[in-house]
């Protein structure tokens, strides 16, 4: 078996829209500065969902567009740091939903990284065949974790799910999903803390600015580098969607102006493990990205963590 590859995509996000003048009757903020700091217009919040409801419907949407079915998948994996019980884990509540019978199943936490190290997890079982076909899906549900009060982290956050269909590869097919170049700063780990029971994400916003924007682009390079791809043949690049001003900064050092950019934080905030998947799957689902072509995804977050890869488009 040579690898795997991402077979389809699905993402959900709740129907309520906030917009930036909605957070500034909270606090003391305006439309100006968010959008000025951070890109954020809008972002969803979500009322009785849960991480798995999110999750299964992201996933639903996957299965759906992937021509599998649930009895197809031998290994679900999510991605969250919002999960609220700590059991079931969100992978055996999302099977359950799905019909999905008897899958492995577990949940990763590395905050906004946690998609990417998913992805590579499952990429790496299904190379050693252990899974033949899986869901791999970053779920957050970051509104019940935020400080409504706390101007500095509350305009920044939203709720959503994306989710992808991962398969084997042929053994005369390339493999759709790169090496990963994975990795973590702890020493740095108290710069983005969700610390206690219930309690709310509190970070230190320009350390780890700094260090998104002078750490990363280099690590993103290796991940081409190890899939063999050029940065000037990407088509896309989809980082996590922590703040526009990040990920303007890691594209210009890539020096990629032929890609596409994925600034999905516009209208949905930053969902933590869910905004790879789900700027992915919406490039997709617009045709925006030509099927086969190389995707550059690179998450960064609390942990400090970060995970990137290559992987072929759907
Ligand atoms: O996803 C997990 C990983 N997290 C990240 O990647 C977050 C990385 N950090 C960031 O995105 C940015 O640091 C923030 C968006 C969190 C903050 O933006 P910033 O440009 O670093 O703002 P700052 O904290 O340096 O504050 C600049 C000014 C300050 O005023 P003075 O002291 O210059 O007068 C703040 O008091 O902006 C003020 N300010 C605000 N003003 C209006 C801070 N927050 C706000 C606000 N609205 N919400």
């Amino acid at each position: 078996m040579s690898g795997s590859k991402i077979l389809s995509l699905g993402h959900y996000q709740p129907s309520r829209v906030v917009t930036n003048d909605e957070i500034a009757q909270l606090v003391e903020t305006n439309d100006e500065w968010i959008r000025d700091r951070v890109g954020i217009v809008t972002r969803r919040i979500a009322g009785d969902e849960t991480v798995a409801d999110m999750a299964a419907a992201a996933a639903d949407k996957a299965l759906a567009n992937s021509g599998l079915t649930a009895a197809d998948i031998d290994l679900v994996v999510v991605a969250t740091c919002t999960s609220v019980d700590r059991s079931p884990n969100v992978a055996c509540r999302v099977a359950a939903k799905l019909g999905i019978a008897a899958p492995a199943a577990f949940d990763v936490n590395t905050a906004c990284s946690g998609f990417a190290y998913a992805l590579s997890t499952v990429d790496h079982a299904i190379r050693a065949g252990a899974a033949r076909n899986a869901i791999v899906i970053g779920a957050e549900k970051l509104s019940e974790f935020t400080d409504w009060t706390d101007r500095s982290t509350c305009i920044i956050f939203g709720d959503g799910a994306g989710a992808a269909v991962v398969t084997a590869t042929a053994e005369d097919e390339a493999p759709g999903i790169g090496p990963v170049v994975w990795g973590s700063v702890p020493e740095r780990g108290d710069a983005v803390r969700i610390e206690g029971w219930r309690p709310y994400v509190a970070q230190e916003g320009q350390a780890v600015f700094r260090w998104a924007t002078t750490a990363l682009a280099p690590l993103a390079s290796q991940a081409c580098e190890r899939a063999g791809v050029d940065p000037s043949e990407l088509a896309a690049f989809v980082p996590h969607q922590a703040n526009s001003r990040i990920i303007d900064g890691i594209a210009k050092r890539l020096n990629i102006p032929q890609a596409i950019i994925a600034k999905d934080i516009v209208e949905s905030g930053n969902t933590s493990a869910a905004s790879i998947p789900l700027a992915l799957s919406k490039l997709v689902e617009r045709r925006e990205v030509p099927s086969g072509a190389p995707v550059l995804l690179f998450g960064f977050g609390g942990g400090l963590t970060y995970a990137g890869q290559v992987v072929r488009c759907p």
